[in-house]
């Protein structure tokens, strides 16, 4: 099923870690990505000789474990179809790990990351709880960001797409819609404002206080970015927009710089550059001109969930961030896009479809198991346009939707397998 051969990307540089306990025993650079015909995914098919995947998977808060059983339920589904074995060991992860054994990555749970071949994520972060504890020891700073780090995630994909079906949960006009939305937003997810140092917050006279966060980004680190995001674009409708505020930072100049160097290298993708405003102007009138956008970590943050929000619903929306690969192992980390929605949790209300739809993503990307990737669509798809709707994609004018919880969702999901 392999289209091109992969690319090599350099690794994080290890010293840039120093925040971050790097225990982590894969060897480093160089690091190959494959691309499979069908979707513009990396995965690494062709050297994955064994059907014995082992799973991390880490439902986390709120909505995370009611989300992440309908995950799971739709791989148990998959898995005597295809012959594929799933070795799927649940662990703590965010509040969950702190109530367990007082961190929000406890040590046992990056063991089992460690000894997996990818991690299924649910979602941390209870706003309640959250300012109880230091701002460094909070679910997402330390198990989100800590677990991107720690195994070197650069690459986060986040496939957008808004099925006609739904075009009703779309803010947008019909005739703004065009054919349906499809765009993938790939966001650097280990360099930039997010991890730059210094990041303090510090008292320059009393009572007065000055708060620091560091963009930086160097060619390495945005040249293996380009390549995932030309080579995606290759294998979707051929164009790039490259997003940046060049105007104004240093860091955009660089990276419009090295975007357009490695652009070179691929002269079948239409590249273009947008500064980040203007992006998220274009994302409201004119969706339909993007096929790949290519941000830095914190513009990918923010244009990401705007780019959802067309999808309908933050529920329906997954990503994969992967990682290092060496050898054969590409590892991947698979969570929905959508938070912890503490407000619905335990209600069974929230849509499962972004969990079940990271699944897909994983085997994709990690397990180069397409067919079986594409059976997951597919059934996703065929309870779609059966009508079947969580309370986020419901539709009370519409006489063909059904409304259902998250349990029925994934039952339909999974039978439909
Ligand atoms: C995301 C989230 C995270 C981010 C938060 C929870 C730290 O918003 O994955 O987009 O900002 O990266
Ligand atoms: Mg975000």
């Amino acid at each position: 099923m392999l289209e091109s051969a992969g690319l090599d990307v350099l690794v994080v540089n290890a010293k840039r870690l120093k925040n971050y306990q790097r225990v982590n025993s894969r060897p480093a650079a160089p690091t190959k990505i494959f691309f499979t015909s069908t979707r513009a995914v990396p995965t690494l098919a062709a050297s994955m000789s064994s059907n014995v995947f082992k799973l991390a998977a880490l439902a986390g808060d709120g909505i995370g474990p009611e989300v992440m059983r309908e995950a799971i339920k739709v791989l148990r589904a998959v898995s005597p179809k295809y012959s594929i074995e799933f070795q799927i060991t649940e662990a703590p992860v965010g509040w969950a790990g702190i109530d367990a054994s007082g961190k929000a990555l406890p040590d046992a749970t990056l063991e089992l990351c460690r000894k997996s071949d990818s991690i299924l994520f649910g979602s941390v972060g209870l706003p309640d709880r959250d300012p109880t504890i230091p701002k460094e020891e909070r679910p997402e700073r330390a198990a989100l960001l800590r677990l991107r780090k720690e195994f070197g995630l650069f690459a986060n994909l986040r496939p957008v797409r808004l099925p006609k079906e739904l075009s009703h949960s779309c803010p947008l006009r019909a005739d703004r819609q065009g054919d349906g939305l499809d765009v993938l937003v790939v966001r650097e997810l280990t360099g930039g404002m997010y991890f730059g140092q210094p990041k303090k917050t510090e008292t320059i006279s009393p009572g007065v206080q000055r708060a620091i966060d560091t963009m930086v980004y160097t060619t390495p680190e945005i040249e293996r970015i380009a390549h995932v995001a030309f080579k995606a674009a290759q294998l979707r409708r051929k164009k790039l927009t490259s997003i940046d505020k060049a105007n104004v930072l240093e860091n955009g100049v660089l990276w419009r710089e090295v975007v357009t160097t490695i652009g070179k290298q691929y002269p079948d993708v239409t590249l273009e550059h947008m500064f980040v405003d203007n992006a998220a102007m274009q994302l409201m009138l004119k969706p339909t001109q993007f096929d790949v956008m290519l941000c830095e970590n914190m513009f990918g943050d923010i244009l990401s969930d705007e780019a959802a929000a067309l999808a309908g619903s933050l529920g329906m929306l997954p990503s994969a961030s992967l990682g290092v690969t060496a050898g054969t192992q590409t590892f991947g980390f698979y969570e929905p896009a959508g938070g912890t929605a503490p407000d619905i949790a335990g209600k069974n209300l929230a849509n499962p479809i972004a969990q079940i739809l990271s699944t897909a993503l994983m085997l994709r990307y990690s397990f180069g198991q397409n067919a079986a990737a594409d059976a997951i669509d597919a059934a996703v798809g065929k309870v779609i346009a059966a009508g079947l709707r969580t309370g986020d994609i419901f539709n009370a004018a519409d006489p063909s939707a059904k409304r259902v919880g998250t349990r029925e969702m994934g039952d339909a999901i999974a039978a439909a397998i």
